[in-house]
């Protein structure tokens, strides 16, 4: 397809004698389509060429010549280059493209060779699923996702927290009163039950405390009666979150949780003693990090075990090794934002390639708030997610039931709408915001949301269905798309590929979301101002493809996002 922008870019380069792939960056798409197709702010040159922009502006409009019938015109507003592409350029260009590659219209090749860790969900054993891993799963899932298509080796890992003194207290309260609780019929509930009991005793007797900690530092030393049960509360655990990942359809390509790395934390220990880095604080031994205004990271606890903090250290260590990683990136609340800042610190001391030491990226997010107030997490009333992702499909079941109750494969349909409700809903804001969780706006089938966007996919669908077949894109007669709401939907189309970059370069898959939006309300006007099925058979055939080409993207944009779209609603 053409790249409109590095045309442009050529040309602008040419007039001002400055490198193409600067000028490449400067390049925009305006949001607002009366400001042209691309729009080139001079402002940026004013420095260099200490000329005004609007100057600059007039200058390069002066110089600039296209060989080619792609541009219609330029215009110079307040230090802006405004171009309008040819119409026609752009339709051949944007159907050509979609003819050729279908399903993996807007693929690249730009990561080929380079691998990426995605580190996400990471529930931790033996206690809920909750909400706020939905949030992990949901974006790492979709920026994976996002990466793979644009060729980039994707490994992700689902670092389960498997590990640290909370197991020394689940197993010794499983073998003082393990019997009196149905661990393998209902695991999660009965273990956090067990854990709530023991803390409680905990906090009235230092002695059950002692053997909690105890029973931890044998687990390290693989004591079998410990490292058994440890295996069997971890089993259950996995068996009750795959239920979730099922609903959710995410899959992982490494489960190495906290505990795998236990055998590799002595190493990093070592590193940071040779170096002379540990200082002992208050009988723990800690990583002074105040030169970099932060509080020392921990890395052995006063009783000699290990801490979260080792652990990812060690686990650094292991991906640059094993994965040779161009990018490991990690998601996970801001709670945690202070936390990955100190690993990332005191990673820099372990002998470590800059190269990878470079390319640590946390990746935060905000909490999720019921409309009703903020959802909690470590007391009690805990949400369970497979209990929302459930009630999620059957919220669409009633919906189906009143509106279209005949409707084949009822189930099947609304899982996906459910399902993709909610995860739209996760993905529609950028990441930081915290997400309002509410019911009637995330199954509103006529608002922002993963419903609609469905909605209109169908909609293409049957439209397809109702012409009985597919034009070729010979059949098809560029002119016949050069209205407004036609134009509206090419560009767009045009542009998807530029918003997976985007989306990929900022981590968020709520630009790709949007985008989504935007087409799905855009292919809406489409057809509310133009008629699809219609006597004459070439403009039919013009718009049926436009019809066909839009359902393709939605497709594989909700893909992306980790969205299926249903064949009928
Ligand atoms: N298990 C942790 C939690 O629930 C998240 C782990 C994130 N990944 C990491 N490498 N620290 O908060």
């Amino acid at each position: 397809m053409t790249d409109f922008k590095q045309k442009l870019a050529e040309q602008i380069s040419k007039a001002v004698n400055l490198p193409e792939n600067e000028i490449y960056e400067y390049i925009e798409v305006p949001s607002d389509e009366k400001m042209g197709d691309f729009s080139f702010p001079c402002f940026k040159l004013a420095k260099e060429l200490k000329k005004a922009p609007q100057i600059i502006a007039e200058e390069i409009k002066e110089k600039i010549k296209f060989e080619e019938q792609i541009v219609q015109k330029v215009e110079v507003v307040n230090g802006y280059l405004n171009f309008y592409v040819e119409p026609l350029a752009f339709i051949t260009n944007v159907l050509n493209e979609i003819s050729e590659k279908s399903e993996n219209y807007g693929k690249s090749t730009i990561g080929n060779g380079k691998n990426i860790v995605i580190d996400y969900s990471a529930p931790n054993i033996a206690k809920p699923f909750h909400i706020g891993h939905l949030r992990s799963t949901v974006i790492g899932n979709a920026i994976y996702k996002i990466y793979k298509f644009l060729g980039y080796n994707c490994i992700g890992v689902n670092h389960l927290g498997d590990y640290g003194t909370q197991f020394g207290k689940l197993i010794e309260g499983y073998k003082l009163w393990g019997k009196e609780y149905n661990i393998e019929e209902n695991p999660i509930d009965e273990l956090t039950k067990i854990y709530v009991r023991i803390n409680n005793l905990c906090k009235e007797d230092e002695t059950v405390l002692e053997s909690c900690r105890n029973n931890f530092k044998k687990l390290e030393d693989k004591d079998p009666e410990c490292l058994e049960l440890w295996t069997k509360f971890r089993e259950l655990s996995l068996k009750e979150f795959q239920k979730v990942y099922d609903l959710l359809q995410v899959t992982f390509d490494s489960w190495n949780g906290e505990a795998f790395y236990s055998d590799k934390m002595p190493e990093v220990v070592d590193i940071l003693k040779q170096k002379n880095l540990l200082k002992p604080s208050e009988g723990a031994l800690v990583v002074d990090l105040s030169e970099k205004n932060m509080p020392p990271c921990i890395i052995e606890k006063t009783n000699g075990s290990t801490t979260y903090a080792t652990r990812d250290l060690a686990a650094i260590l292991y991906r640059a090794r094993n994965y040779d990683f161009d990018k490991a990136l990690y998601i996970t609340s801001y709670e945690q934002i202070l936390h990955f800042k100190q690993i990332f610190e005191v990673a820099k001391y372990l002998n470590l390639d800059e190269k990878y030491t470079q390319n640590l990226v946390h990746i935060p997010f905000g909490m999720i708030q019921l409309k009703s107030g903020k959802m909690s997490t470590r007391e009690g009333n805990v949400i369970k997610l497979e209990d929302l992702l459930n009630e999620a499909i059957s919220r669409v079941n009633e919906i189906i039931n009143e509106k279209n109750p005949n409707l084949e494969n009822k189930e099947e349909i609304a899982k996906k709408i459910g399902i993709g409700a909610v995860i739209f809903n996760d993905l529609y804001n950028s990441r930081i915001k915290d997400e309002i969780f509410d019911w009637d706006t995330m199954l509103n089938f006529n608002g922002e949301t993963g419903p609609y966007m469905q909605y209109i996919y169908v909609r293409t669908k049957s439209l397809l269905e109702k012409a009985g077949y597919i034009p070729k894109l010979e059949q098809v007669n560029f002119e016949n798309l050069q209205d407004e709401a036609s134009l509206k939907v090419i560009k767009l189309l045009y542009n998807f590929q530029d918003i997976l970059l985007q989306s990929a370069e900022k981590y968020e898959p709520y630009i790709l979301a949007r985008y989504l939006i935007n087409l799905a309300q855009s292919f809406s006007s489409f057809y509310n101002e133009n008629k699809i099925i219609l006597d004459d058979k070439s403009i039919q055939d013009a718009r049926l493809y436009l019809t066909y080409s839009v359902g393709l993207v939605l497709k594989t944009g909700a893909s992306l996002l980790g969205i299926q779209m249903p064949d009928r609603m």
